[in-house]
């Protein structure tokens, strides 16, 4: 892999494969956004012509290297937040703890492993699988208020917590992430989808974006990375950094605050 951008005179022109060190220190969380005492970044891959999906998964977008930065960048959070929407399609698991990254964990006092936090209004989610059984960390589920009581109760007989952070059905974005940071959770990772990203942006919650453009064209009428009401005025990035592999551009653009 190559590093694009910055260029230093530490910028090595080989084309080797990075430890999960180099990567850990690649992408490690910058200090908190001013008074908010939180960081949420979203880890996101697109195709050339921004499908964020094909046949209703974002695998066929990614790579190996995809991957380790996917792992990387769970490594490095407190929390991974995701819509209930991506848990079901994507299947997902608990995450794991891993040796590589234990010291770096133990030292930014964190836990052997990110907590997976599911939004879900309808909480229609099995609450028998691993993702809630089997974890290291214990999985949350973020709700509205007005989320079905039969299903917060199914949630919490399966030992799930349940979180409130929105007045209604829903979950409010920017308080989610107050919600989290209350449990001591400041370093978020959001894995999207596109449904719950979009809401995180048109909050002004949104303060890092990984993005993987994989040198691909899809067609079609997937989802884009971002979802839901267009912003009246398109939120600014900055670009901070760009590695690249085989093709593929691995991004980090930070929130513009001018
Ligand atoms: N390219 C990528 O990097 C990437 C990343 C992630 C996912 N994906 C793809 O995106 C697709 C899924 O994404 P999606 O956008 O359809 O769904 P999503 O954002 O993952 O999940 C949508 C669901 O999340 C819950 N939700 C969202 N906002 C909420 C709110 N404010 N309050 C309460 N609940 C809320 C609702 O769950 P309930 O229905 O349970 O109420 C909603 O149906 C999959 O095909 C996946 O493969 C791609």
């Amino acid at each position: 892999m190559r590093r694009l951008l910055p260029v230093t005179d530490q910028t090595p022109d080989d084309d080797r494969e990075w430890s999960l060190d180099e990567l850990a220190d690649a992408y490690a969380y910058p200090d908190p956004a001013p008074g908010s005492g939180t960081w949420l970044r979203a880890n996101m891959v697109s195709s050339l012509d921004g499908a964020a999906q094909h046949d209703g998964r974002s695998q066929p977008l990614s790579s190996d290297t995809d991957m380790r930065i996917f792992g990387t960048l769970r490594a490095l959070a407190d929390a991974v937040v995701v819509g209930a929407e991506t848990v079901r399609m994507e299947g997902y698991r608990p995450a794991r703890a891993r040796e590589a990254f234990a010291e770096r964990r133990r030292a930014a006092g964190q836990g052997p492993a990110p907590a997976i936090a599911v939004v879900s209004a309808s909480l229609g989610l099995d609450f028998s699988l691993p993702l809630f059984t089997a974890a290291l960390t214990p999985t949350l589920v973020l709700t509205g208020a007005a989320a079905p009581p039969d299903r917060i109760r199914a949630a919490e007989r399966a030992g799930v917590q349940v979180v409130i952070a929105g007045d209604g059905a829903g979950v409010d974005p920017a308080r989610a992430v107050r919600a989290l940071a209350e449990r001591g959770l400041r370093r978020l990772l959001t894995e999207g989808g596109p449904r719950l990203l979009g809401q995180f942006t048109a909050s002004g919650s949104l303060d890092e974006l990984c993005l993987t453009l994989s040198p691909a064209m899809a067609a079609g009428d997937s989802q884009r990375i971002a979802g839901g009401p267009a912003l009246a005025v398109p939120e600014r990035f900055a670009l901070a950094s760009v590695l690249e592999e085989a093709g593929f551009l691995y991004t980090r653009y930070l929130r513009s605050r001018v």
